[in-house]
């Protein structure tokens, strides 16, 4: 897969994708990771990207020209055109699915947005997806962007250690991780469940999925409804979703910090 970057601060991308998991996706040649600076596309001499809003008010536009233009570029740079997904608060909210979606196609290019925002015939005429990664407001679209490198990358088939595990995740599939221990069994008089000691497959398999979706229902029920659950594992919710409200109820308010 090819992604394209198109940022005003190109610095910004040097350190994340050097590393890790990243890092061996393109060592690997399944991924590649090209990042742009949009200034080689500004206008005159002082290389000039952004101009005041038409009807007034504060804070500065992009303009349409560098931004069409350098995308064009780009998308010459490789056989298909390719998505061209504009990173804003405005946009739909990134989520798994779209990462999915994303880790299909052949190439991306992400256009980070910034000032008060892109003259709106870019989003019109140019832009195929407006991504956000939340609802807060970064002071641009290099970190969503990423983001969204990050969680695409690791869904290409070889970039992670085993392949099938991205794919697989339980928040591929609407849920969140069950609860994971290590060594040492006893760690100052807090326990590893026996049941994880127990050395039976299928009682694991089972405590781990109950696990996923009592976290699941407590922490963020409006994933529930979305899942893609199996006819059993819906029967193990609806069994399982008195017991989650009732811990629910009496749940004190947290304040992020484990009540002794
Ligand atoms: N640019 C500024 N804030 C953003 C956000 N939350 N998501 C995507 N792009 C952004």
């Amino acid at each position: 897969m090819r992604i394209d970057i198109l940022t005003l601060f190109p610095g910004m991308f040097e350190g994340p994708f050097n590393e890790s998991i990243i890092r061996r996706g393109i060592d690997r040649g399944l991924l590649e990771i090209h990042v742009h600076n949009l200034r080689d596309w500004g206008l005159g001499k002082h290389k000039v990207v952004d101009d005041y809003p038409f009807g007034g008010g504060t804070g500065m536009v992009v303009r349409p020209e560098p931004v069409f233009e350098a995308t064009e570029a780009i998308q010459a740079l490789a056989d298909t055109s390719g998505a061209v997904v504009l990173l804003t608060p405005q946009g739909k909210v990134f989520d798994q699915s779209t990462a999915l979606k994303f880790s299909e196609y052949s190439r991306i290019i992400l256009i980070c947005g910034h000032y008060e925002g892109i003259d709106e015939r870019v989003r019109e005429h140019l832009i195929t997806d407006e991504i956000s990664i939340g609802d807060y407001v970064l002071t641009g679209g290099e970190l969503p962007a990423m983001v969204v490198v990050d969680a695409v990358a690791r869904l290409l088939p070889g970039v992670l250690g085993s392949e099938s595990s991205a794919r697989e995740d339980s928040h591929t599939r609407g849920l969140l991780e069950y609860p994971h221990y290590t060594r040492p069994q006893s760690f100052r008089g807090w326990e590893v469940p026996d049941v994880l000691l127990s050395g039976n497959h299928a009682l694991i398999a089972k405590w781990r999925k109950e696990q996923s979706i009592l976290r699941t229902l407590s922490r963020r029920p409006d994933l529930i409804e979305k899942a893609d659950l199996t006819p059993d594992e819906r029967e193990l919710m609806a069994r399982l979703k008195p017991e989650s409200d009732k811990e629910n109820e009496s749940a004190l308010p947290t304040c992020g910090h484990a009540q002794s």
